[in-house]
C-alpha cells in the first residue's frame, strides 16, 4: 500500500527558528524540504538548499537582445531600406536610435521577467496544492511559518519527519495527506469559471450603461455631448438645404492668401517688387521660412544640394547661379507662389509676408556666396 502522506508540516512563530530548523533537518535527507511563510524570510532559501534564481541573468540577456534588435532594425530601416538624410546627420546615427532601443530593452526585459516568473519559474497555471487544504493554512497566511518535509516516495518515514520537526522546535505538526482528487481541473469547474466571468461582464456593462444613461453620474460630459451643435457630416434642420457643413461664400479669400494676379513667374518678375523692407526681423523670418520650406530641396545654403533621398527624382535648382542672381525678386516670388515643374506651389502654406521674407533670404544667401570686398568691411 502506497504511503498516504503528502507532507509533514511543522509550524513556527519565529523566522530565525525556522531557518535554524531547516539548516539542521536538511542534511538528514528525510524528504523534500519546503517552506510556506506569510512574508519572505532572509536566509531561508539558502537553508532549504535552493540555488540562486537565474531570473536576473535571463532578464539581462533578453534586455540586451532587445537593445541589439532595435539597433539593427533602426539601422537597417534608416541606412539600408529607405536611406533618408534627417537634419544633416549620417544615415546610421546610433545616437538617434537610443530612445527606441531603450524602449525595446525595457519591453523585452519586463515581458521576460513577467512571463518567465509566471510560466517557467512558478509553473503556472497551477490549480490547487495539497497544503491549501491543510488546517494550518489559515495560520500560515496570517503569522505562522511552516517548514514542510514532503514525501519523495514510498520509503518516506512520516514518523521520523514528525519527530525531527518537533525536536527542532516546531510548535505543532500536521500530516497533510495525498489529495484524493485525480484531476484538479474539471469541466464543471471550467464552465463555472466561464459563467462567473460572463456574469461579471454583463453586470459591469449594465452598471456602466446605467451610470451614463439612466442615472447620469457624469453629467458634464453627457451635456456636452447632447448640446445642440452642427455636425459637419450630419444633416441639419437649421439650414434650408439641410447640410450641416456650410460651403464658403463665393469669392471668399483667406487672410494673406489673395489669389495671384499673374500666371507665369516671368510675369510676376516684371510686375512685382518686394514690398517688405529688409530689416533684421524680416531677414530672420525669411531664414525660418527658407529652412522650414525650401532647404530640404534647395539645400541649407541654396546651392541645390538636396537633403532628400534619391527617391525624389527631380533636380532642385541651384539658387546661387548667375541665372538666378539675375532674376528679379518678383520672379522668385512667382515660382514660390505658382510652383514650377516638379516644384509644388508653396502659396497655401505661406502668407504674403512669409513669401516675400523668403525671397529676401534667397537674396541674402546669394550675396553671402558672392561677397564683394566692400561687404566685408
Ligand atoms: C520639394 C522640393 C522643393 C522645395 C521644398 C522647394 N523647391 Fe524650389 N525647386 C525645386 C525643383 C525640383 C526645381 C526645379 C524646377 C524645374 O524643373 O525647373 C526648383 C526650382 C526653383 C527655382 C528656380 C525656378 C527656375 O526658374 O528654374 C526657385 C527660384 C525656387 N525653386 C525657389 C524655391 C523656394 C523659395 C522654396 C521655398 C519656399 C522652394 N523653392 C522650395 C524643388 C523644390
Amino acid at each position: 500500500m502506497p504511503n498516504p502522506t503528502f507532507a509533514v508540516l511543522g509550524l513556527f512563530s519565529d523566522a530565525q527558528k525556522i531557518v535554524d530548523a531547516a539548516d539542521k533537518i536538511r542534511p538528514r535527507k528525510l524528504g523534500r524540504l519546503e517552506a510556506y511563510t506569510p512574508y519572505p524570510v532572509h536566509g531561508l532559501d539558502r537553508a532549504l538548499g535552493l540555488a540562486p534564481s537565474s531570473l536576473g541573468k535571463l532578464v539581462l540577456g533578453m534586455g540586451l537582445l532587445g537593445a541589439f534588435l532595435a539597433l539593427v532594425f533602426e539601422g537597417w530601416v534608416s541606412a539600408v531600406d529607405y536611406p533618408l538624410v534627417t537634419g544633416g546627420k549620417a544615415l546610421f546615427s546610433w545616437q538617434a536610435f537610443v530612445p527606441v532601443m531603450f524602449e525595446v530593452t525595457v519591453l523585452f526585459a519586463t515581458f521576460t521577467a513577467g512571463l518567465a516568473m509566471l510560466f517557467a519559474f512558478n509553473k503556472l497555471p497551477f490549480f490547487g496544492h495539497p497544503v491549501l487544504h491543510s488546517r494550518a493554512i489559515e495560520d500560515i497566511t496570517r503569522d505562522k511559518l511552516a517548514l514542510s518535509i514532503e514525501s519523495t516516495g514510498d520509503d518516506f518515514d512520516t514518523e521520523a519527519a514528525k519527530q525531527a520537526l518537533l525536536v527542532e522546535g516546531a510548535e505543532s505538526v500536521e500530516i497533510v495527506p495525498v489529495p484524493t482528487w485525480d484531476r484538479p481541473l474539471s469541466l464543471v469547474g471550467l464552465l463555472r469559471t466561464g459563467a462567473a466571468i460572463a456574469a461579471a461582464c454583463v453586470v459591469s456593462g449594465l452598471g456602466i450603461y446605467a451610470a451614463i444613461k439612466v442615472v447620469p453620474i457624469v453629467p458634464p460630459m453627457l451635456k456636452m455631448h447632447d448640446q445642440p451643435k452642427l455636425n459637419a457630416f450630419r444633416s441639419s434642420s437649421f439650414f434650408a438645404d439641410s447640410r450641416g457643413m456650410r460651403p464658403a461664400v463665393a469669392g471668399t479669400v483667406a487672410r494673406g492668401h489673395l489669389p495671384p494676379a499673374f500666371t507665369a513667374p516671368e510675369e510676376a518678375g516684371a510686375l512685382l517688387s518686394n514690398p517688405l523692407p529688409l530689416t533684421q526681423h524680416t531677414a530672420e523670418r525669411g531664414r525660418k521660412v527658407y529652412n522650414d520650406h525650401c532647404a530640404i530641396c534647395h539645400g541649407p545654403v541654396g546651392d541645390g544640394v538636396a537633403q532628400l533621398s534619391h527617391a525624389y527624382g527631380a533636380k532642385p535648382k541651384n539658387l546661387l547661379s548667375n541665372e538666378m542672381r539675375g532674376r528679379p525678386d518678383g520672379y522668385i516670388y512667382g515660382v514660390l507662389v505658382r510652383g514650377k515643374n516638379a516644384m509644388p506651389s508653396y502659396a497655401p502654406d505661406l502668407d504674403e509676408n512669409d513669401r516675400w521674407a523668403a525671397v529676401h533670404y534667397v537674396r541674402i544667401l546669394q550675396r553671402s556666396q558672392n561677397a564683394k570686398d566692400e561687404d566685408l568691411r
